[in-house]
C-alpha cells in the first residue's frame, strides 16, 4: 500500500524573544497570570521585514535540507496560514518563489490551528493516489501582525514561527502516516475570528479605529471546545487505528494553553510524559504550532524513527482534526 512517508521536518522561530515580563510593561497583566492560566512563558516575534512566506521558506528550506531533496524534486506545496503576506495570490506562491519552485501547484489551506492537519490531510490524499510523489507542508503565523496589542485577553496567548514537513510516497515499510481525521462545525464561527476586511465588512476608517481587523475571541468558549474536540479526535483516530493510547509514543497537540493540554491528558489517561510541549517558550503559534513541536522533539531524540506519533488541534471555525503518524 502507498503511503505518505515524513522524511524531513524543520522550523523557523523569528531571533526576537518575547517574556511575558515585556508585555506587563503596557499591558495590565503579570507574569505570573498568564503562565498560570496558559502555561505560556514568551513568545517569538518576527521582525518589521520579515513577511510570512519569509518564516515558510526558512521552515521548509530546513525540511528539504533534512530531507536531502532539493527545492525542484517537490510536486505539491501546501501552506496552512491565516496570516499571509497579502490577500491575494496565496502565501504559498510566495513561498514556491522564494524557495526556487517553478511548476509544482501551491496553494493555501485556512482553518487556522488546525490548518497544518488539513494540509497534512490534502498532501495524504494527493500521495496516496498518485497525484503526488513529494509534499511539502508547512504551517506558518505571523500573528504579531493581526492581534490587538491593547487587548490583554488576546495579546499574551499568541507568537510567530513556522515548521515544515516533507512527505514522500513509498510503497514498502510501515512508516508513513496512518490515519488522519479532519471536521469542522460552523456554529461557533463567530467565537474566534477577525471580523473586518472581507466582504462580510469591508475595513472602514472607523472599523480600522475599533481594531476590527485584529483578532477577536472569546476565550472560554473555545477553550471548551478545544478540550472536547481534541478529545473526542484522539477517540476517533485511535479506533480507526484499532490501537490504545498506550500504542502511542508520543502526543504532539496544538499547543494553545496547558490546562486545555492537561484536561485532555486526563480524560484520555495517556501518560503526561508523552506529551511533546513547545508552548512556553512559544505561545500559540496556531498552524505552525505542530509542525514546530514535531521538528523540535525529532531533533531532540525525543520522537525516534520509527515512533508512532498522535496529532490533534482545534481552532477557529471551529475546525479540528487529529492524525497518527509512524515517523
Ligand atoms: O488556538 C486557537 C484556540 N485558542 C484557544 O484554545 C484559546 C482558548 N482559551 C483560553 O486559553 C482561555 O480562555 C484564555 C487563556 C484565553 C483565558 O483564560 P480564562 O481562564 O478562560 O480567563 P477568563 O477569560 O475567564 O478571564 C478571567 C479573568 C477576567 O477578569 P475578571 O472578569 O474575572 O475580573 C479577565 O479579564 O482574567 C482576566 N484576564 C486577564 N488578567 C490578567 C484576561 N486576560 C488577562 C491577562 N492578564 N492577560
Amino acid at each position: 500500500m502507498r503511503r505518505s512517508v515524513v522524511v524531513g521536518t524543520g522550523s523557523y522561530l523569528p531571533a526576537r524573544v518575547v517574556p511575558n515580563a515585556d508585555l506587563a510593561t503596557f499591558l495590565d497583566t503579570t507574569d505570573g497570570w498568564i503562565r498560570e492560566r496558559t502555561g505560556i512563558g514568551a513568545r517569538r516575534i518576527a521582525a518589521d521585514d520579515e513577511v510570512t512566506s519569509d518564516l515558510a521558506a526558512h521552515a521548509a528550506r530546513r525540511a528539504l535540507d533534512r530531507a536531502q531533496l532539493t527545492p525542484e524534486d517537490v510536486d505539491l506545496l501546501i501552506v496552512a496560514t491565516v496570516t499571509p503576506d497579502s490577500p491575494m495570490p496565496a502565501c504559498a506562491v510566495r513561498v514556491q518563489k522564494k524557495l526556487g519552485i517553478t511548476r509544482a501547484p501551491a496553494f493555501d489551506v485556512s482553518a487556522a490551528c488546525a490548518g497544518f492537519l488539513f494540509g497534512l490531510t490534502i498532501a495524504d490524499q494527493f500521495i496516496r493516489c498518485g497525484t503526488a510523489r513529494r509534499a511539502i507542508v508547512v504551517g506558518v503565523e505571523l500573528l504579531s501582525r493581526i492581534i490587538d496589542w491593547t487587548d490583554r485577553t488576546t495579546a499574551v496567548l499568541f507568537g510567530d514561527g513556522a515548521g515544515a514537513v516533507v512527505l514522500e510516497a513509498n510503497e514498502s515499510g510501515d512508516r508513513g502516516v496512518e490515519v488522519v481525521k479532519i471536521h469542522t462545525d460552523g456554529a461557533l464561527a463567530d467565537a474566534l475570528a477577525i471580523p473586518a476586511g472581507g466582504s462580510a465588512e469591508p475595513l472602514t476608517a472607523a472599523g480600522l479605529a475599533a481594531q476590527r481587523n485584529k483578532v477577536h475571541m472569546v476565550g472560554q468558549e473555545v477553550f471548551r471546545a478545544a478540550i472536547k474536540g481534541l478529545g473526542d479526535v484522539a477517540e476517533e483516530v485511535l479506533a480507526e487505528a484499532k490501537i490504545t493510547v498506550k500504542d502511542v509514543d508520543a502526543f504532539v497537540f496544538h499547543q494553545a494553553n496547558l490546562r486545555i493540554l492537561d484536561a485532555v491528558a486526563e480524560r484520555l489517561h495517556l501518560d503526561r510524559e508523552k506529551l511533546v510541549l513547545v508552548l512556553e517558550e512559544t505561545g500559540n503559534t496556531s498552524s505552525a504550532s505542530i509542525p514546530i513541536a514535531l521538528d523540535a522533539a525529532l531533533r531532540s531524540g525525543r520522537i525516534r524513527q520509527g515512533d508512532r506519533v498522535l496529532m490533534a488541534a482545534l481552532g477557529a471555525g471551529v475546525s479540528w482534526g487529529g492524525a497518527l503518524v509512524r515517523v
